[in-house]
């Protein structure tokens, strides 16, 4: 059986969301860069191995990528799924998991890229916000892109409320991609994505339930 290792930094609910869809792989070990993830708990509540390495700890960047690659490295994982992860990887740490790990990203990327993601959507009056799990590259939030959900902004969001619309789109997207990189019916190739059979059309979530004006309204 294939084995992932997550990555979290906080809340957990992307990781709660991945270990209750009941992968056909085994979650080797959750990791946090913070002590304090109050994922972790979650985690260990249900016999998953947790490990923290806690970045402020190591004097930079590549000391952090180093001690993280050897724990995850320790777990011999086939994928490496962050999940609500806030640090920066290296480029050599990205290099070692390409077509490997993914990431979950709260905006239909390439918009919005980076944090507070609900807030310049919002600015920036899109009417249409979501998310999205892509590959993880060296260059942030710009992998190739696995499957979006789509979130319409309603009137009187406020980054929020978005947010948590957005948030249960995350749970829903992110152990489909999970499962299908899984069950081999995604890969990268050649930098591209490619998604076999029914996933590829299922991939395609955007359902905004808008009442649209026709000419007589
Ligand atoms: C999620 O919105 C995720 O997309 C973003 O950070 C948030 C983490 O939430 N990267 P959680 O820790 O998974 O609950």
């Amino acid at each position: 059986m294939k084995s992932f290792v997550i990555l979290i930094s906080g809340r957990g609910s992307n990781m709660r969301s991945l270990l209750e869809a009941e992968l056909p792989g085994r979650c080797a070990a959750v990791i946090s860069n913070r002590p304090d993830a109050a994922g972790l708990d979650f985690a260990r509540a249900r016999g998953v191995a947790t490990a923290v390495i806690d970045h402020k700890t190591y004097p930079d960047r590549d000391a952090f990528d180093a001690a993280l690659g050897a724990e995850i490295e320790r777990h011999a994982p086939d994928l490496v799924l962050l999940a609500g992860f806030m640090r920066i990887l290296g480029n050599a740490f990205v290099e070692r998991f390409v077509g490997r790990m993914l990431n979950i990203h709260p905006s239909l990327l390439p918009a919005f890229p980076g944090l507070d993601t609900h807030a310049a959507a919002l600015r920036t009056g899109v009417r249409i916000h979501g998310c999205t799990v892509h590959f993880v590259t060296p260059t942030l939030d710009a992998g190739p892109i696995v499957v979006q959900a789509a979130v319409p902004v309603q009137p009187g969001d406020d980054p929020a409320r978005l947010a948590a619309r957005v948030l249960e789109q995350e749970h829903l997207i992110y152990p489909a991609a999970a499962l299908w990189l899984l069950d081999g019916r995604l890969r990268l190739e050649d930098g591209r994505v490619r998604l076999d059979g029914e996933a590829a059309v299922a991939s395609a979530l955007c359902v905004p339930d808008v009442a649209w004006p026709t000419p007589r309204s």
